[in-house]
C-alpha cells in the first residue's frame, strides 16, 4: 500500500476509553484536522466516551454493553453524533470507512472488530495483543488476504518494527524483549501468595488498564507478548529471548547475523509508540518526556526468574504445543485475572489456573475462527470452574 505521509488519516480507535485508548485520543485531539474521528467505542463507560465523542466530534459512539445504550443516548442527544450498542455494532464500527483503526479493547472481544477492521484492508494500530495470542496464525493470514497493515503498539514491537529488517529477515538472529519485570521483581512467593490487587496493578514504569498490569506482575504479560512477537515477525520461540531491564528505557532489540543488535529507545511513555502507528510512516511529535540518559544514567538487566514467574514458561509451552494452546493460555488467563481483580482468587492461583487449564484440554488445530471461539470458550469454561472451586473453599479477605 502507498499511503502519502502527511496526508489527513481518518480513524476509529476501539476501546477509546481505556488506557491505550486515551492517550491515542490525547494525540488525535491535538491535529484534529488532520485526523477526522470517524468512529469511537467502549465497554461501558459512556460518560467518558460521550465527552470523547463531543471533543473530537465523531460521527458516531459505540458502547459493547446494551444495557449502556440509553444513557450514551441521552448523553449524545441533538449532536448529530450516531449512537450504538451491542458487540457486533462494535464490530461494526470497525467496518465504517476509517483509514486507521486503533484496536485498543482488552482480552479477546477484541477479536470481531480487529478482524473487521483487517478484512477491509485498513492501517490497523494493534495494542490488543490477546486477539494475536487466541487467533495469531489466522489474523496473520486475513491480514495478507486483505492487504491490511498491521502496526505494534506494544512498546515492545513497536521497538522491534522500528529496527527490524523486513527485506532480509533471514538476517536476523533473534528478538530480544524486554521487561520491567513488574511490581514483584523483588518479591519472594510468599508475598506473591499474599500479594492484593493494589500491589498487583501498582506497575513501577509503566501507567496502564488493570488487566496488562496483572499480566505484568506475573510476567504472563511477557508470555502474551513472545506470542504476539512470534506471529507478528515470523520468527520461531526459540530465538525470541526476554531480557528483565527494570528501567523500561530500552524498548527492545534485534540482534542480527552479524552480532549487531540494534534497539528503540525511550522514555516510557505509550504516547510515543502509539504515535508511531499514527503517523506512520510519517513521525509526529509527542509530548513524551525526552530521554535523557545522563539523567537515567544506569541501565541494568537480568535474566527472568522462571521459578519466581511461571507464566513465562507455560506462555513458551504454548507456542510450542501450538493449535488452540495459546488461545486456551490467553483465555483462562483473561479468567483469572479478573477473579483476582474481583478477590474471588490469590495472586498465585492465576498461574495454578492457567496451567491446569492448559493441562486438561485439547490442544486442538485452530483451521478457522469458528474453531478458535470454540477453544476459547472451552477454556473460559474449565477456567472459570476452577476458580469457583477455588471460591468454595474460603479465600480469607483479600
Ligand atoms: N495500557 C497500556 O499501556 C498498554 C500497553 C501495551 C499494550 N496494551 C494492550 O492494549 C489493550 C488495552 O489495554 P488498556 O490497558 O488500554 O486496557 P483498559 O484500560 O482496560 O481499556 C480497555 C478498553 O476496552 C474496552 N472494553 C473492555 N471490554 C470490552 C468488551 N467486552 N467489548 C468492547 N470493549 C471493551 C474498555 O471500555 P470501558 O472503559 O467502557 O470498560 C476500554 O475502552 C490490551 O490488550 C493491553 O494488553 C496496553
Amino acid at each position: 500500500m502507498v499511503v502519502k505521509a502527511d496526508a489527513p488519516r481518518s480513524v476509529t480507535i476501539l476501546g477509546s476509553t481505556g488506557s491505550v485508548g486515551t492517550q491515542t485520543v490525547d494525540l488525535v485531539s491535538r491535529d484534529p484536522e488532520r485526523f477526522p474521528v470517524e468512529a469511537l467505542t467502549a465497554n461501558r463507560n459512556v460518560t467518558l466516551l460521550a465527552h470523547q465523542a463531543k471533543q473530537l466530534n465523531a460521527r458516531m459512539a459505540v458502547v459493547a454493553d446494551p444495557a449502556a445504550y440509553a444513557e450514551l443516548k441521552k448523553l449524545l442527544s441533538g449532536t448529530g453524533i450516531e449512537v450504538a450498542a451491542g458487540s457486533e455494532a462494535v464490530a461494526a464500527a470497525a467496518e465504517r470507512p476509517a483509514d486507521w483503526v486503533m484496536a485498543a479493547i482488552v482480552g479477546a472481544a477484541g477479536l470481531e472488530p480487529t478482524l473487521a477492521a483487517i478484512r477491509r484492508g485498513a492501517i490497523v494500530a494493534f495494542a490488543n495483543k490477546e486477539v494475536l495470542v487466541c487467533a495469531g496464525a489466522l489474523m496473520m493470514e486475513e491480514v495478507k488476504a486483505h492487504g491490511a497493515t498491521l502496526l505494534p503498539v506494544d512498546s515492545e514491537h513497536s521497538a522491534i518494527y522500528q529496527v527490524f529488517d523486513f527485506e532480509r529477515i533471514d538476517s536476523v538472529s533473534r528478538l530480544i524483549l524486554t521487561a520491567s519485570g513488574g511490581p514483584f521483581r523483588a518479591k519472594d512467593r510468599a508475598f506473591m501468595a499474599a500479594a492484593t490487587r493494589e500491589q498487583a496493578v501498582a506497575h513501577p514504569t509503566w501507567d496502564m488498564g488493570a488487566k496488562i498490569s496483572v499480566d505484568s506482575a506475573t510476567m504472563m504479560n511477557k508470555g502474551l507478548e513472545l506470542i504476539e512477537a512470534h506471529f507478528l515477525f515470523g520468527i520461531p520461540e526459540e530465538r525470541i529471548d526476554v531480557l528483565v531491564h527494570p528501567q523500561s528505557v530500552i524498548h527492545s532489540l534485534v540482534e542480527y547475523v552479524d552480532g549487531s543488535v540494534l534497539a528503540q529507545l525511550g522514555t516510557p511513555d505509550m504516547r510515543t509508540p502509539i504515535a508511531y502507528a499514527l503517523g506512520w510512516p510519517a513521525r509526529i511529535a509527542t509530548p513524551a518526556e525526552r530521554l535523557d540518559l545522563v539523567k537515567a544514567a544506569t541501565l541494568t538487566f537480568e535474566a527472568p526468574d522462571p521459578v519466581r514467574f511461571p507464566a513465562l514458561r507455560l506462555a513458551r509451552a504454548a507456542l510450542q504445543s501450538g493449535g488452540g494452546a495459546p488461545t486456551i493460555l490467553s483465555a483462562a488467563n483473561e479468567v483469572a485475572v479478573q477473579a483476582f481483580l474481583d478477590r474471588r482468587i490469590g495472586f498465585l492461583d492465576i498461574e495454578r489456573i492457567v496451567e491446569e487449564t492448559l493441562t486438561a484440554l485439547p490442544h486442538r488445530p485452530l483451521r478457522d475462527l469458528a474453531a478458535v471461539r470454540e477453544a476459547d470458550a472451552d477454556a473460559r469454561r474449565d477456567a472459570a470452574g476452577r476458580v469457583a472451586a477455588i471460591g468454595a473453599t474460603a479465600v480469607g479477605s483479600r
